[in-house]
């Protein structure tokens, strides 16, 4: 089979209700990232930090996967998909895709905050003060934070580097090191792009670009990548 690499990010979410983070009315239009998404924030106001969280936790109850997430999925019929997403939200997993790598973590789960190869799932959609880890040290969201390594960049490089095809789904390729890894790709392999915005530096890149939401634009990928590399 031939393995295509999903690269995705919020816009692939978008339509099922998770708010993106630099379109308008982003999520980084109304918190400070700085405030609630970094090491420093974590130290000076741990209580901001868990509510943004739980928030984002409590409203992931409520949304489902879309046509996008569940189309991926059923790809896997006649292709070897592996999503590499920098989303934290579990609409891949709920939708049935079964090789997911999640660069910046997870918002259903915790992590001890000295172990940090210590994670957990986070029963309900609350993380407080006073959860603590085996080791009895407190717990905090499993998301990598501005500033913290992306530690599972390792293992997106070689996924990407042994694609046949490659989609970039509702990412503005705005954060490294995600965005770079399209450059990982062999130089032959095609790269079709969904976005109904303009993901940054696209038009330097030889890509089939389809301007259109997700869940219109999967449609199309559908039929091109059946048409183009099943036959
Ligand atoms: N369908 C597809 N794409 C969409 C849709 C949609 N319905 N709506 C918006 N988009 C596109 C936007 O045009 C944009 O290119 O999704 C992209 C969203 O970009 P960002 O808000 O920057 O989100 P993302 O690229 O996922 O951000 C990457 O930044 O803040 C960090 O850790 C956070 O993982 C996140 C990372």
């Amino acid at each position: 089979m031939k393995k295509l690499v999903v690269l995705s990010g919020s816009g692939i979410s978008a339509e099922s209700g998770i708010r993106t983070f630099r379109d308008m009315g982003g999520l980084w239009e109304e918190f400070d990232v700085m405030e609630v998404a970094s090491p420093r924030a974590w130290e000076m106001n741990r209580s901001l930090v868990l509510r943004f969280y739980n928030e984002r936790r409590k409203a992931l109850a409520s949304v489902h996967p879309n046509a996008a997430h569940t189309g991926l999925a059923a790809l896997e019929k006649e292709f070897d998909v592996q999503i590499i997403t920098q989303n934290v939200d579990d609409l891949h997993e709920r939708a049935g895709s079964s090789k997911i790598l999640h660069l910046h973590g997870e918002l259903k789960k915790a992590r001890c905050t000295v172990n940090e190869e210590e994670v957990c799932d986070i029963e309900g959609w609350e993380l407080k003060e006073g959860d603590l880890s085996s080791g009895g040290y407190q717990l905090r969201p499993h998301i990598v934070w501005f500033g913290e390594p992306v530690t599972a960049i390792e293992e997106a490089i070689p996924l990407v580097n042994r694609a046949d095809i490659l989609l970039v789904i509702g990412t503005s390729l705005n954060v490294y090191p995600a965005a770079g890894l399209i450059n990982y790709k062999r130089h032959d392999v095609p790269v079709y792009v969904i976005d109904p915005g303009e993901p940054q530096g696209i038009r330097s890149m030889k890509v089939t670009f389809i301007n259109k939401k997700a869940t219109e634009g999967i449609v199309d990928f559908i039929r091109m990548v059946k048409t183009n590399d099943l036959s």
